[in-house]
């Protein structure tokens, strides 16, 4: 889920020299590539927050790569399917350090998000492989029981108040608690668990685009899961639980094992991950169904068809607008050349209605990967080394939350616009007035 800050033309950003090393000069830019285009800036416009879909179209029709800045090192945007994917699949494209990095934030402190999600292999390879013998097939079955029942007390109490704030009533309680159960922290500490994952969520944004208050939210997220995850892991090496943090504390491969350090990267980085992304889709698809509800009807009928339904809102309006990715070493993408320690972004919210990709890409259609063949790929889950740890775990969860809406919800009027969340990189409704009409 690295969703780096960029560095806007004409923001405040430190300049490069003071960062890091310097940065070989790139190629000249081409002529009429000066800045940012107006396509690429009604991307960010807060105006285009509820809909981003059109202005995506407009940006993916101008040109197969756009520039958020002219000097050196650059950033480049992407917006096609096969530009996309190669941006995450060569090894030239990767992460530098944050002082190396085009995307480091604009304050001095080093915040966010570490760990594997901004590791390049062997260390990503060394933290994959130990994390993965932790994060098994067993212990994602085990929330199987817990998340069915907890899906059902929601909904049942939802469709007894008729109309909701659907995010507050069923989106964002179950995918909190199943983390927070997975990492072994009490639900006591469940809300400000939420609003601390929320503040660096937020903080994946560039930072420009965030307000001071914003930007010390996420200073003061970081800090607030540090000195917990810092007290939990160390209760947990006395007193280990049936949990995941307890299972990466043991993990061991050969004399491998993961440090203090790793520990609390890895702790904060599956909380983040693992939450705002997961109530984001079931939202996705609540809007979804209430914008087609024929194809909430055949859903209901066919519910062989739920796997493939969760497969196409990753599509059709995925969590993860876009990732960003670094050149480690000289090359080219969507026809350009690119220097180590550029930058470039692959909106895959862009790139998932490519139609030269997926026919009929702005329609829902939760048939789409049900068909025999082979379906052409969303990349809402990413692609290549990084691809998402935690799908099975999502996929598990929204299978749930569909299942149980599916059996007691005949049909879902949304009752007022949603209030989106600022966040533009993880984008999502903060708010979603439904009325649920019973089966
Ligand atoms: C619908 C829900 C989810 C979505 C859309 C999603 C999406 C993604 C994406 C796009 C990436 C790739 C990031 C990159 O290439 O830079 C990723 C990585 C990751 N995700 Fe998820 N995710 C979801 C749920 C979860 C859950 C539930 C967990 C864990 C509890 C999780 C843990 C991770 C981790 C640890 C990585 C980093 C993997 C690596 O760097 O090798 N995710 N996710």
């Amino acid at each position: 889920m690295t969703t780096e800050s960029p560095e806007l033309a004409g923001g405040t950003a430190r300049p490069a020299a003071a960062a890091g090393p310097p940065v070989p000069a790139g190629p000249p830019v081409p002529a009429g590539m000066a800045g940012p285009s107006a396509e690429l800036l009604a991307v960010f416009d807060p105006r285009h927050r509820a809909d981003p879909y059109p202005a995506l179209r407009a940006l993916r029709e101008a040109g197969r790569c756009h520039w958020m800045s002219a000097g050196s090192p650059r950033i480049g945007v992407v917006t096609r399917h096969p530009d996309c994917i190669r941006l995450l699949s060569d090894p030239a494209f990767g992460h530098l350090t944050m002082a190396e990095s085009v995307f480091r934030p604009v304050t001095d402190v080093e915040e966010g998000l570490r760990s594997m999600l901004r590791a390049n292999p062997p260390t990503h390879t060394r933290l994959r492989r130990l994390v993965s013998r932790a994060f098994t097939a067993g212990r994602i079955a085990q929330f199987g029981s817990m998340a069915r029942e907890l899906a059902a007390d929601l909904l049942d109490d939802a469709v007894a108040r008729g109309e909701i704030d659907l995010v507050d009533a069923f989106a964002r309680p179950l995918p909190l608690r199943v983390i927070c159960t997975l990492l072994g922290v009490p639900p006591r500490d469940e809300e400000v668990f939420g609003d601390w994952a929320s503040a660096l969520t937020r903080g994946l944004d560039p930072d420009q685009m965030m307000s001071a208050a914003e930007r010390a939210a996420r200073a003061e997220g970081t800090r607030g899961f540090h000195e917990y995850f810092t007290e939990l892991i160390a209760r947990r090496r006395v007193e280990p639980g049936d949990d995941l943090l307890s299972a990466l504390i043991a993990v061991q491969d050969q004399d491998d094992r993961l440090s203090a350090a790793d520990l609390l990267d890895l702790c904060v980085l599956l909380l983040v991950a693992g939450y705002e992304t997961t109530v984001n889709i079931v939202s996705a698809a609540v809007l979804a169904f209430a914008h087609a509800p024929e194809q909430y009807a055949l859903l209901r009928e066919r519910r062989e068809l739920v796997p493939a339904t969760i497969e196409e809102t990753l599509r059709f309006d995925p969590p993860i607008q876009w990732l960003a990715r670094s050149v480690l070493a000289d090359t080219e993408i969507a026809g350009h050349a690119v220097r180590r320690g550029d930058g470039v972004i692959g909106v895959l919210a862009a790139a998932h209605r490519d139609p030269d990709v997926f026919p009929d890409p702005d329609r829902f259609d939760v048939t789409r990967y049900a068909g025999p063949g082979q379906p052409a790929r969303h990349l809402g889950f990413g692609q290549g080394i990084h691809y998402c740890l935690g799908a099975p775990l999502a996929r598990l969860e929204a299978e749930i939350m569909l299942t149980a809406l599916l059996d007691r919800v005949a049909s879902i009027e949304v009752t007022a616009d949603p209030d989106y969340r600022p966040h533009l990189a993880v984008r999502g409704p903060r708010m979603l007035p439904v009325r649920l009409i019973p089966a």
